[in-house]
């Protein structure tokens, strides 16, 4: 397909700008909008909730939230005086700072106010999606020595207490008849509390947020971010979300995934802006009809909703009213020109790619309103950071040179730990002064970035990070299960999906019963988006002599392309 470039648009970030910060850009500008200039101390709930009711907001609606059975509003005021009241349920727990405080719900009010209420404290949010089932709940809060977890009556069962010493409070949103020993209602503990709450004010370096992410070895890795990040989400907030006094935002990830809390809730609100929460599942309608209700301004996506958008049709969306939309931009995965061209035809708006990953905290490469966009981008960096293709030595690439995707260290939001696990950590800086992404990218002579490939093997699936390790070792707990190999496999609407070959014990014969049930054991064990879709039986997999099964060679299968180097196969 030819690369139409498509023409900028009006926003409040202009080129002049842009080029102006671009080779520096002095951070602590930014700061002075907040509390540590001028006492040294921060907290980000205060900044993104509780500063708006000094400056005449505490009535601004911050929160929309609407599902199947709720539809409500909250206020700055609200949100401040709520998260007031979760804070001090848990310091009537006797939570601390630096505690790790887990949520696993679906996205509702209550999800956001324990977020902030936690936050509030200086204690460390952990939020986790709310598909995990028990085995990735387990390595989860085992890892990071969880002392409390706000969860629901359904996904109660799937927290397995009595394998987790450290879990010493659980809070339930919703009905439930008898609690179980130990477990509290999060209704009840919130009618008993003031909604008064010194907060706790730390320092710019510590713990704010611990995501679990997915690498291609090894069990899912403890991202920590500090209270620093917030100057990157408030600032990203404004240079690419674009975000103005009355706009209505809806950032559709979950909390659970990173793009849902830096977007999704910090950003938007450490800038005042309104937030539209839409909860349980949708329907393509239902996607529309969101916009249409809350006349969403910008709207923050991914590329495998756009594709699933577009597969349902360029009718639907003329039954809706779109017209207030302002701003589409997309992330997790590489949008497609064709969704771009799309997006251009039936929103009447450009799609701005951005990337970036968990480990990042927030955006790096990105299409501004006020660039020209080249479908198929990602885009050019933030002002202030400079990212570059290096070859395996660390040596630069010039443009057209495909390459390792890396940022020169240091940006507000970057990582500040892999939680216990410093050699973890040290992988990601094999080369000294830079951050080396796993991504594959070239850079083009105009200075935009054109994503290529993961150079490991983790799989994006629905802009959904899965460990190929993490679902092999569940299949081998499988009894007909000898052996597991898991790749990504292309596939037009999810971007990937999850692909198992495996070799059975003796004993075992393939069948489709067998697929079926091997399958539901992944979902039921692990989570549902990371049950492999296809499976395919085979008597033995490819591996090194010393044992390691050769995902790359799986793949050339799978693509039917030559095996590459085979020389380490075993005969
Ligand atoms: C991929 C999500 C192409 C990439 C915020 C990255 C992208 C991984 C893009 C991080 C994009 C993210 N184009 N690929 N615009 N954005 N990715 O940690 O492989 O869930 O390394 O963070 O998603 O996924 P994560």
């Amino acid at each position: 397909m030819k690369v139409e470039i498509i023409p900028p648009t009006e926003g409040n970030f202009n080129l002049e700008d842009y080029q102006k910060t671009y080779d520096h850009f002095d951070w602590s500008e930014v700061e002075k909008e907040f509390s540590w200039y001028k006492t040294g101390k921060i907290n980000t709930a205060y900044e993104a909730i509780d500063r708006h009711l000094q400056t005449g907001k505490g009535d601004k609606v911050a929160l929309y939230y609407f599902d199947q059975t709720r539809d409500e509003s909250y206020t700055f005021a609200d949100l401040s005086k709520l998260s007031n009241k979760f804070g001090n349920v848990l310091r009537k727990l006797g939570i601390q700072k630096g505690d790790r405080v887990f949520v696993f719900m679906p996205r509702t009010p209550e999800l956001y106010v324990s977020v902030l209420g936690t936050i509030k404290v200086g204690a460390i949010i952990g939020p986790l999606f709310e598909a995990f089932m028990e085995g990735a709940v387990r390595d989860r809060l085992q890892d990071s020595e969880a002392v409390a977890i706000v969860t629901t009556p359904a996904l109660l069962p799937r927290i397995p207490l009595a394998d987790l010493p450290h879990l010493k409070h659980v809070i339930v949103v919703g009905e439930q008849a008898d609690l179980p020993a130990g477990v509290i209602s999060y209704h009840e503990e919130m009618k008993a509390v003031s909604d008064e709450l010194e907060i706790e004010w730390v320092d710019r370096e510590d713990g704010l947020i611990l995501h679990y992410t997915s690498g291609s070895t090894g069990k899912p890795k403890g991202v920590l971010h500090v209270h620093n990040a917030m100057i990157q989400h408030y600032q990203t907030g404004k240079w690419v979300l674009d975000l103005q006094d009355d706009d209505i935002f809806w950032c559709t990830a979950d909390p659970g995934w990173v793009t849902g809390t830096s977007y999704g809730i910090f950003a938007p609100w450490l800038n005042g802006a309104t937030s539209v929460i839409r909860g349980g599942r949708f329907t393509p309608d239902d996607w529309y009809r969101t916009i249409e209700k809350y006349k969403v301004t910008v709207w923050y996506s991914a590329p495998t909703s756009f594709r699933m958008l577009m597969g349902a049709g360029d009718e639907l969306v003329q039954r809706y009213d779109l017209s207030s939309l302002r701003h589409v931009l997309s992330v997790g995965e590489p949008l497609n020109p064709e969704v771009v061209y799309w997006g251009q035809k039936v929103f009447k708006q450009r799609i701005h790619d951005t990337w970036w990953m968990t480990e990042t905290g927030g955006q790096l490469i990105c299409n501004y309103k006020c660039m020209p966009i080249k479908p198929g981008s990602m885009g050019k960096p933030l002002p202030g950071i400079y990212a570059t293709i290096l070859d395996d030595q660390g040596n630069e690439l010039p443009p057209n040179r495909m390459g390792n995707l890396a940022i020169r260290v240091g940006w507000p939001s970057m990582m500040r730990q892999i939680w216990k696990n410093p050699a973890k950590y040290q992988e990601y800086f094999y080369v000294p002064g830079w951050y080396i992404s796993g991504d594959s990218a070239y850079k083009d002579e105009d200075g935009y970035f054109w994503f290529q490939g993961r150079i490991d093997d983790v799989i994006n699936t629905s802009g959904e990070r899965v460990g190929p390790f993490e679902v092999e070792s569940k299949l081998v707990e499988h009894p007909a299960v000898a052996e597991a190999g898991v790749i990504g496999k292309p596939d037009p609407v999810r971007g990937e999906i999850i692909k198992a070959f495996i070799a059975l014990r003796d004993g075992y014969e393939p069948s489709d019963a067998l697929m079926e049930e091997i399958r539901k054991f992944v979902k039921e064990g692990l989570a549902a988006h990371a049950a492999p879709r296809e499976i395919e039986f085979r008597d033995k997999l490819p591996k090194t002599r010393s044992g390691k099964i050769m995902r790359r060679v799986l793949k050339a299968w799978e693509l039917g392309l030559p095996t590459g180097d085979t020389s380490t196969m075993e005969d």
